[in-house]
């Protein structure tokens, strides 16, 4: 794709395909005025990992791209936009400053939709509840929880300060030790769990998470489920195809007036995902999966009181698609009628295309991270895919100018 030049004198634009004039651009925006000033015809939601960043280092057609958001694009106006990631792990005031500095430009953290960020809008219902928080480094998602109204948030380190044989491989390092906080869980029903990010210590966490969801509760009381016998601990998957029809015969209830089950909340459903390793990484999807092989191999059956957000959720688009509605109205100045058209660019099939077709957004895949075209056709198809975030800003300025 030719790089697009202006020509001063005539505010027209030639790309290798057209020449725009600004008259024809200024009719388009004029139905996205919004309070005092005018939004262009689109804007843009981005992934993260394998979109702008491979683990901690920045993609260069990023800036790029960004720097074409930022005016330098044949419309002459600024292209708002957020990130979309399943990643997380800290607070998005803490990582707009990481992300300020890895992609060049400054970003707000109104702008940035990490995998939990959506749990600000379910905090309220567990207030003043105990919950368990998994993922990310020592005691950083506690505080990540706290910011967004959970006042009662442990982690497992908290457990095993607490009772270390809870889990006798792990010995707590000083640094984890001086994270947690002491709590005495017999006497501390923990209400839900909410995986914030992916857990630094599977076996840990997986080992708690089953102790509370088992106990109902009071970790380390006993199971109130009646474990499937062990004559009938169902086959390994891969024995399980030959004896299909072995009935699953124990589910979890609440009896009338008793305390409903545990909640295990997970926000990001990746399996995979792209860093600056050669080939993906596994991500909390897995650790999903894992946990319900383990809970059905011990009683019977997947673990059914279980949310899923992250991509490609509605939940989160459609909490995605607020935060990008307040971002345009602040930018704006005033209420916006009509939302411009948001493209989604990301770099994994199962997440970023997926969720933003059904949410009706057009989508632009990348190669440049998960998504291998050696590999064959995308799962989901997209509306165009593109080598990297630069060309497929750069499509998708271009479509907006044609449609006019
Ligand atoms: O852990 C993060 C990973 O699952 C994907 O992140 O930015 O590609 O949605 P992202
Ligand atoms: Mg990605």
């Amino acid at each position: 794709m030719q790089r697009l030049a202006f020509s001063s004198s005539s505010r027209c634009v030639r790309s290798s395909t057209n020449v725009f004039c600004a008259r024809a651009v200024q009719s388009r925006q004029i139905q996205y005025r919004a309070g005092g000033s005018r939004l262009p015809p689109l804007v843009f939601t981005f992934d993260i990992d394998g979109v702008l960043l491979r683990g901690p280092h920045t993609i260069p057609a990023a800036r790029r791209a960004l720097d074409m958001l930022n005016g330098a694009n044949p419309m002459g106006v600024k292209i708002p936009f957020i990130l979309l990631t399943n990643g997380g792990g800290t607070h998005e005031e803490v990582r707009k400053h990481k992300l300020s500095s890895q992609l060049g430009v400054q970003i707000h953290s109104n702008q940035i939709v990490q995998a939990h960020t959506i749990l600000k809008s379910v905090a309220h219902k567990y207030a003043d509840k105990p919950v368990l928080v998994l993922g990310g480094l020592n005691d950083v998602v506690r505080k990540v929880a706290e910011s967004y109204g959970f006042k009662q948030a442990y982690t497992t380190l908290d457990v095993l300060a607490w009772k270390p044989e809870a889990w006798p491989f792990h010995e707590l390092t000083p640094e984890e030790r001086a994270s947690t906080k002491p709590v005495d869980f017999s006497t501390t029903p923990i209400s839900a769990i909410f995986v914030f990010h992916d857990p630094r210590n599977w076996s840990l966490d997986m080992q708690i998470t089953l102790d509370v969801i088992r106990s109902g509760g009071i970790i380390g009381g006993p199971y109130l489920d009646t474990p499937k016998p062990a004559d009938q601990q169902p086959l390994p998957q891969h024995e399980r195809a030959h004896s299909q029809g072995a009935p699953s015969q124990h589910r979890q209830v609440a009896p009338k007036g008793e305390k409903p089950p545990i909640e295990v909340v997970f926000c990001n459903p990746d399996l995979l995902w792209k860093s600056d390793f050669p080939q993906p990484r596994l991500g909390q999807g897995a650790f999903r999966m894992a946990f319900q092989t383990v809970y059905e191999a011990l009683v019977g059956t997947p673990y059914p009181h279980v949310t899923q957000y992250g991509k490609p959720t509605a939940a989160t688009y459609k909490f995605a698609e607020k935060v990008l509605r307040d971002r345009l109205e602040e930018l704006a100045g005033g209420r916006v009628e009509e939302m411009p058209r948001v493209y989604m660019v990301g770099d994994n099939p199962e997440s970023d295309i997926a969720g933003a077709n059904a949410a009706g957004w057009p989508s632009v895949l990348v190669k440049t991270g998960v998504y291998e075209e050696a590999r064959g056709p995308p799962t989901h198809t997209p509306t165009y895919i593109a080598e990297d975030v630069e060309e497929a800003v750069r499509w998708a300025i271009d479509r907006e100018m044609k449609q006019k």
